[in-house]
């Protein structure tokens, strides 16, 4: 069974056709140097609405407009400060201000707040974190040497830092649920999971691809397999969805088996993670515990062969400086597929910037 919350991927890709066509309109427009400091001083604007989002800005303004006094006491800033950090970010479409002078939430504003249907206040908060930018100004280390980058920095492995810095790893789970909301949907709407009596997300966190796949396929069972400290998160999730009563939790390492028995295998954003040795573990232990013909479904930025404006292109070096990993094109996953005892069948798009990579075991 599919939803049909989102539009069709046609229309999508048209939009998206539609704006690039646009951009680079634009670009041609104006001068090369005011396009370019444009680009440039995005690094400005989005620091600004980190700091709205730190602040809680939309937060205050959910139920109605304020004047700044009022807005600048409810967020503890300096009033004068506060009013040109609004006069900025309004300049840039994100809040209102009304005739009598009050600030206002807008549709952009609106994805600030934390109670948000998709709200991307966590993304805005990691992305301007001291920390992160940290690991970004060393991206020139990591493209004149190839290699990660945030061990050098950290001393330890990234994931180990998140946990050892509570305050930064909570941020940046924040974010992931940000991007996670915001992929499910169009998910769960480009691929038909009804046949599958138990999937079994490998990797998957607290749970929120797998329940968004079981709400869409009421027939199905789930497993749920990640790291024993990860999976002790995951009951709260799966209640609150729903689904708690038809989902298996495993803790365990995909480094050393994955568990057996399903009809289908997903991982959402696990093998953009590792380089290509490690992945290839992964998908080994995943191969070892299957049957030919147990479909195998990755949820990943798949790069595409020629180079457009894509999210994935930007994660992609995220990863590089993170574990010397990478976003990968169709034939890079065709390879790794073929190396584990897999076949790839197609890559299924969605309306998001999220595809499926879909295969089977031979
Ligand atoms: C980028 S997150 C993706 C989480 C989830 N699939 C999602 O999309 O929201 C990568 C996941 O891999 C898990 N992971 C890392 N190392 C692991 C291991 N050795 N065994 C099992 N899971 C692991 C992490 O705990 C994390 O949940």
């Amino acid at each position: 069974m599919t939803t049909s919350k989102v539009p069709p991927v046609r229309v999508a890709r048209a939009v998206e056709r539609f704006r690039h066509v646009l951009d680079r309109l634009h670009q041609r427009s104006a001068p090369p140097a005011a396009v370019m400091m444009d680009k440039i001083l995005g690094a400005w604007v989005a620091q600004g609405i980190t700091v709205a989002a730190d602040l809680k800005v939309a937060d205050a303004l959910a139920d109605g407009p304020l004047p700044i006094g009022e807005l600048a006491r409810r967020v503890g800033a300096d009033p004068d400060a506060l009013s040109r950090l609004m006069r900025a970010l309004i300049g840039e479409g994100v809040f209102t201000q009304r005739g009598d002078g009050r600030y206002a939430l807008n549709a952009l504003g609106t994805t600030l707040r934390t109670d948000a249907p998709m709200s991307v206040a966590g993304l805005a908060r990691m992305v301007g974190h001291p920390a992160h930018r940290e690991h970004w100004s060393e991206l020139l280390d990591a493209i004149r040497t190839g290699e990660a980058t945030m061990p050098k920095l950290r001393g330890m492995p990234g994931f180990e830092y998140l946990a050892e810095n509570p305050e930064l790893g909570e941020i940046f789970n924040d974010a992931m649920t940000n991007l996670s909301e915001a992929a499910v949907v169009p998910l769960t709407a480009a691929y038909d999971f009804s046949p599958y009596g138990t999937i079994v997300d490998v990797g998957g966190g607290h749970g929120r691809f797998l329940a968004a796949i079981l709400a869409a396929t009421p027939s199905a069972r789930g497993v749920l397999y990640d790291l024993p400290q990860v999976v002790e998160g995951a009951p709260e999730l799966l209640r609150r969805h729903g689904v708690a009563d038809r989902v298996e939790i495993v803790g365990g390492s995909f480094f050393d088996d994955v568990p057996s028995g399903g009809n289908a295998y997903v991982a959402k954003n696990v093998i953009h993670d590792w380089p290509d040795d490690q992945a290839l573990t992964i998908l080994r232990n995943i191969r070892a515990a299957v049957n030919p013909g147990v479909h195998l479904l990755l949820a990943e930025f798949v790069i595409p062969e020629n180079p457009r404006q894509f999210i994935g292109n930007w994660t992609d070096l995220e990863m590089l400086m993170a574990t010397a990993a990478r976003e990968r094109t169709e034939a890079e996953y065709r390879k790794l597929f073929e190396q584990a005892g897999f076949r790839l069948s197609r890559v299924v798009p969605t309306v998001a910037p999220i595809s499926l990579v879909a295969g089977e075991a031979v």
